[in-house]
């Protein structure tokens, strides 16, 4: 899979150029329910998107509580229709090592709320195998994610994330070294203190996504939130390294189309003196549209 090669590195026109063409955008919303309304109204555009530029949509999904009423809402008749489920292809940004009906499983989460109630065929399912030897489960799912982007520089058209207080986001902690894999598509992570290991796709990944949509809910976030997005803060959190760039793309995608690559998220506390500025790392912006 070829997606380091616009992204970290690069000499500097070429990113001044990539800078320019990244849009950041803010959602700010009132409570969950609407949070989780702005994720599905922007899940249906981007899929809209998706299968005007290449024909299907892949879609990265997270676990975690906060996107539960977002897959509920995908499955309720007024967004069931909405999406072209049957050029869709779903997969996860990580899992526990687990089995599939286990109940801290990603897939059984999106499965019960969501997979089973839509028509999906079990072939356009691509689940992260939990219950596999970790090594080996990692590296066939890296290979199958590779196998549905061969040519593009895209990797997945929307990747749903998560934030973690610790500023994780997908399953790469602060400070493991899963956050500075820059070859491998998805690797094996031990976080401490949990009860299982779990394989995550890594930051190159990521920041190929056509769009990460951040959710997020709870004002014991917002502190993170506050340190990711502000440029005068010097740390370095996993969630504020994704920052998917619009690169100059071959082949299916159109560039004129700038749909800003980003994420909504949401944090009431912060409504009231929270002006996010962007914060460049690595010559770029970070890939965030906040929902508060
Ligand atoms: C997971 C996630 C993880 C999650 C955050 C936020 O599998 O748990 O991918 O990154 O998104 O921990 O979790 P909450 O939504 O539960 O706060």
């Amino acid at each position: 899979m070829t997606i380091i090669e616009c992204g970290l590195g690069g000499d500097n026109d070429r990113r001044e150029r990539m800078t320019q063409q990244y849009e950041v955008e803010i959602k700010v919303c009132d409570d969950e329910e609407e949070l989780a309304g702005a994720a599905a109204d922007l899940f249906v555009e981007r899929s809209e998107q998706a299968l005007r530029r290449r024909g299907r949509f892949l879609v990265a999904l997270s676990g975690g509580a906060t996107p539960r009423r977002l897959y509920e809402l995908l499955a309720s008749p007024a967004y069931c229709d909405r999406v072209d489920w049957k050029r869709t292809e779903v997969f996860w940004v990580d899992e526990r090592c687990v089995p599939p009906d286990h109940p801290d499983s990603n897939y059984r989460i999106a499965n019960e709320l969501l997979l089973s109630k839509v028509p999906l065929e079990e072939k356009q399912i691509h689940r992260i195998r939990g219950e596999e030897e970790p090594e080996l489960a990692a590296k066939v799912y890296g290979i199958e994610v590779s196998a549905y982007m061969p040519k593009s520089l895209i990797t997945f058209d929307l990747a749903v994330l998560g934030l973690g207080i610790d500023g994780h986001t997908a399953s790469l902690f602060p400070g493991d070294p899963a956050v500075s894999e820059t070859e491998k598509v998805a690797v094996v992570v031990e976080p401490r203190g949990q009860q299982h290991g779990r394989i995550t796709v890594t930051l190159p990944v990521l920041n190929h996504v056509a769009t990460a949509l951040f959710l997020v809910t709870g004002s014991e976030k917002a502190t993170t939130v506050r340190e990711i997005l502000d440029e005068g803060n010097p740390k370095c959190y996993p969630a504020g390294l994704v920052m998917p760039v619009k690169f100059p793309l071959p082949l299916a995608y159109d560039l004129d189309e700038r749909a800003p690559p980003l994420a909504v998220l949401e944090i009431t506390s912060l409504k009231t003196d929270f002006i996010p500025r962007i914060r460049p790392i690595f010559g770029r912006q970070p890939a965030w549209l906040l929902g508060f």
